[in-house]
């Protein structure tokens, strides 16, 4: 086996896990289902569960990563026994599941990006949508996307990720300030701010327990969690630095560009008289299309803004695919490049229903979000609350004065109250799977 490699710096490992973190789940997703459900009151269930949920659960999938440096099936494995492996295996495949769509999603974005500067979705946002959604435009640029994962993966972990990362994530902040800036000017913004961060209390007391699964799966989505991305990405840590704090500001990062995100595209959806509220994988898409083709400068407003987009997809997906690439190169004489190509092929093939249809686009983001996710996170917890206890608590106290104050009432609420939390939320996503009949595949 070839000596492992390690990240550069410790900002270098922040700035790759945000650069994780930061995706399409920000910007397509964020928006979108804010949107779906009222608006701030979404917000405000999903600002307590990245912190009162996402924010432990990254530092359980934290402690195993860096204590055992290891991918993150023999992470499991080497801190817990060999059965504990099933449960990096469980993250490992769902992280394999959603980049397969995530890819598709990716592919968009890429058509939008190249559209831009002729300004060839103005005329018609929705229709622009139809055409390279699904069918084999969306199957040409889903291929593109992946190849373009596969060529930083195929890089390695200081030359490909941290170098990437390390441009990606500073110009998605910038270009997003700039965007939400200019949102601002706007006629109409204020509607737009008014919508998204003035939460109504009654609407939020009806839905809540509609609200609270998707709240909670876009958190862990969004968060990178359940998937092993942050056990691989700790691995890679070799510094002492504390993990309590490195955590927590990836956490403040990503929820700010979420919520910068959203200051961005609801005034320019207010101030075009657009209703958030249309539902389906294409309402930030052809919202914001159609924002862009009816203001000044639409050109290269849309072109920044899905080059942004484009990035921040990008620099998550790369964390997806590395997750499983570390695994075949701990354990196989594979070298990096040939295993990133035959995996992203594998997932290409995987993501063809979805390319050939948002509905089943759909399809998959609803079980990862539903059952698949809150499952994985609730394995996770299990395994470090329970049966890595205070070795976990050892390595989250290690190099943290926040860690040593803390640490033990961060376990107990591990073991105990986020672990009841994703287990309702697992059952709350359940009941309206089984009932709504959405675990049959829409065939
Ligand atoms: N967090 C990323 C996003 O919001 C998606 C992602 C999930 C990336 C899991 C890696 C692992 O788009």
């Amino acid at each position: 086996m070839t000596e492992r490699e390690t990240w550069a710096s410790r900002v270098g490992f922040v700035l790759a896990a945000v650069g994780s973190a930061v995706g399409l789940g920000n910007i397509w997703q964020f928006p979108f289902k804010t949107g779906q459900f009222g608006g701030a009151s979404f917000l405000v269930v999903y600002l307590a569960a990245a912190v009162g949920i996402g924010l432990p659960a990254m530092l359980a999938e934290f402690a195993v990563g860096r204590r055992a440096k290891r991918n993150t099936i023999d992470a499991f494995g080497a801190l817990g026994g060999r059965q504990w492996k099933v449960v990096g295996a469980l993250g490992l495949g769902i992280g394999f599941w959603i980049l397969s769509y995530y890819s598709v999603v990716g592919g968009w974005v890429i058509r939008y990006l190249v559209a831009s500067p002729t300004g060839t979705y103005f005329g018609d946002a929705a229709g622009y949508f139809s055409a390279v959604s699904a069918g084999t435009d969306a199957l040409v640029a889903h291929a593109v996307f992946m190849a373009l994962v596969v060529g930083v993966v195929a890089l390695g972990v200081e030359n490909g990720i941290e170098r990437a990362t390390k441009v990606m994530v500073p110009s998605v902040l910038l270009i997003l300030a700039g965007l939400a800036a200019f949102a601002f000017t706007l006629d109409g913004a204020g509607a737009g701010y008014a919508y998204f961060l003035s939460p109504d209390l009654s609407a939020l007391r009806t839905n809540l327990w509609d609200i609270v699964p998707f709240a909670v799966g876009q958190a862990f989505f969004s968060l990178s969690l359940g998937m092993g991305a942050m056990v691989t990405y700790a691995s890679y840590v070799d510094g002492e630095d504390s993990l309590v704090a490195d955590a927590g500001s990836i956490v403040v990062l990503n929820t700010f560009v979420g919520v910068l995100a959203g200051l961005a595209v609801f005034p320019l959806l207010f101030a075009q008289g657009i209703d958030p509220n249309t539902s389906g994988p294409g309402a930030v898409f052809v919202s914001t299309a159609g924002a862009f083709a009816a203001l000044p400068a639409g050109r290269l407003l849309g072109t920044l803004f899905f080059a942004v987009v484009l990035i921040a997809a990008l620099s998550s997906a790369i964390s997806l695919l590395e997750v499983v690439v570390s695994y075949v190169v701990d354990n196989t004489g594979v070298g990096r490049l040939p295993a990133a190509g035959t995996i992203g092929g594998a997932l290409f093939l995987l993501g063809v229903p979805s390319a050939l249809s948002t509905a089943w686009l759909g399809w998959f983001d609803t079980l990862a979000y539903k059952l698949l996710l809150p499952l994985s996170v609730l394995a996770i917890l299990l395994f470090v609350g329970w049966v890595l206890g205070r070795e976990a608590l050892s390595e989250v106290v290690h190099g943290s004065d926040l860690g040593r104050r803390f640490g033990a009432v961060w376990l107990w609420t591990v073991r105990v109250v986020v672990f009841a939390a994703v287990l309702g939320t697992l059952a709350l996503g359940l009941q309206t799977l089984f009932v709504g009949g959405a675990i049959v595949p829409p065939v």
